[in-house]
C-alpha cells in the first residue's frame, strides 16, 4: 500500500484495486489553517466510527457516498475519486465564522438553511467563495455545483432529524465531494462527516460536543466524541 495523500486527520493509501484507497483516521487535529496542533488518542476510531454509521444511514436514504466497505479500528475503504476543491458548508444555526461575520448571536435558528462555499486552499487559508468564484477558478462545473446544493440540503435534513433523535442538535456541517474514478462524470459525497466537521450540541443543555471543545479549549475532545458515538449507536439502535 502506497500513501497517495495525507491531510491534518486522514491518509489515503493506495489497495490492490485500483479504483479503491484506504482511508486511516489520525488522532491528530488541528484547527485556525493547522496553527494549533494536538494528538487525542483514539479520536481517529471514533471518528471512523461515527463516518461509517453516518454514511451507511445517507446511503440508506439514498445519498450516493464514497463509502465502501469498513475494514478496522480507524480505517475505511472507500471509492477513489478527484476531490472537488470546495468545501460545502450548512448551517442551521449561528456559531463559528458566521457569529464573526454577521454579528448575529451565537445559538440562534437561521430562517433557512444557509449554504456557504469555502476553496480548499492552504496557501490562502480557505477564504469563502461564491458560485462566480468557483465558475472563474474552474472549481466546479455550474450543472455538478447545482447537484452539490440539492445533496448537501438532502444531508441537512437526514442528518438533521438522526441526530435530533440522539439528542444532539446539528449546528452546522462541513461536507466535501469527489468526482468518481476513472471517467469523473458522478460525483458523490466524499471525505469524512465526524465531530470534526460538525457542530454537535446537546439539545438539552446546549453542551458542545464537536471539535470546538478543542478550538475554545471547552473541555475533553474525547469525552465529547464518546458521548457522540454512544448517542449515535443508541439510536441507530432505536434505544
Ligand atoms: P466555521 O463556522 O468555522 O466556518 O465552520 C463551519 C463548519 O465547518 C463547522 O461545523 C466546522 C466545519 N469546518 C471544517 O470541517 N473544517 C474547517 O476547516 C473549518 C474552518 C470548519
Ligand atoms: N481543520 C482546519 C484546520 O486545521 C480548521 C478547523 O477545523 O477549525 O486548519
Amino acid at each position: 500500500m502506497d500513501l497517495i495523500y495525507e491531510g491534518k486527520a486522514k491518509k489515503l493509501f493506495t489497495t490492490e484495486n485500483p479504483s479503491e484507497l484506504l482511508m486511516k483516521f489520525k488522532d491528530d487535529a488541528t484547527a485556525f489553517n493547522g496553527e494549533k496542533k494536538s494528538t487525542f488518542a483514539e479520536k481517529g476510531r471514533l471518528n471512523k466510527t461515527l463516518s461509517l454509521h453516518l454514511y451507511q444511514l445517507l446511503e440508506k436514504e439514498g445519498v450516493s457516498t464514497h463509502f465502501v466497505r469498513d475494514d478496522g479500528p480507524d480505517t475505511l475503504i472507500v471509492k477513489r475519486v478527484e476531490i472537488i476543491p470546495i468545501e460545502v458548508v450548512v448551517r442551521n444555526i449561528v456559531a463559528g465564522s458566521l457569529k464573526k461575520r454577521t454579528g448575529l448571536p451565537e445559538g440562534q435558528r437561521l430562517r433557512q438553511p444557509i449554504i456557504e462555499f469555502c476553496y480548499k486552499s492552504d496557501e490562502l487559508g480557505d477564504p469563502m467563495v461564491n458560485d462566480e468564484h468557483i465558475r472563474e477558478l474552474n472549481l466546479a462545473r455550474g450543472d455538478e455545483l447545482e447537484k452539490i446544493k440539492r445533496s448537501a440540503l438532502k444531508i441537512n435534513r437526514s442528518l438533521s432529524a438522526f441526530f435530533a433523535k440522539a439528542g444532539l442538535t446539528l449546528v452546522d456541517f462541513k461536507l466535501e465531494y469527489g468526482r468518481l474514478f476513472p471517467d469523473k462524470h458522478n460525483i458523490v459525497l466524499a471525505d469524512e462527516i465526524s465531530p470534526d466537521t460538525c457542530r454537535l450540541w446537546d439539545s438539552v443543555t446546549g453542551n458542545k460536543l464537536d471539535k470546538d471543545r478543542f478550538r475554545q479549549d471547552l473541555g475533553d475532545l474525547i469525552e465529547g466524541y464518546s458521548e457522540v458515538l454512544q448517542r449515535v449507536e443508541n439510536a441507530l439502535a432505536g434505544r
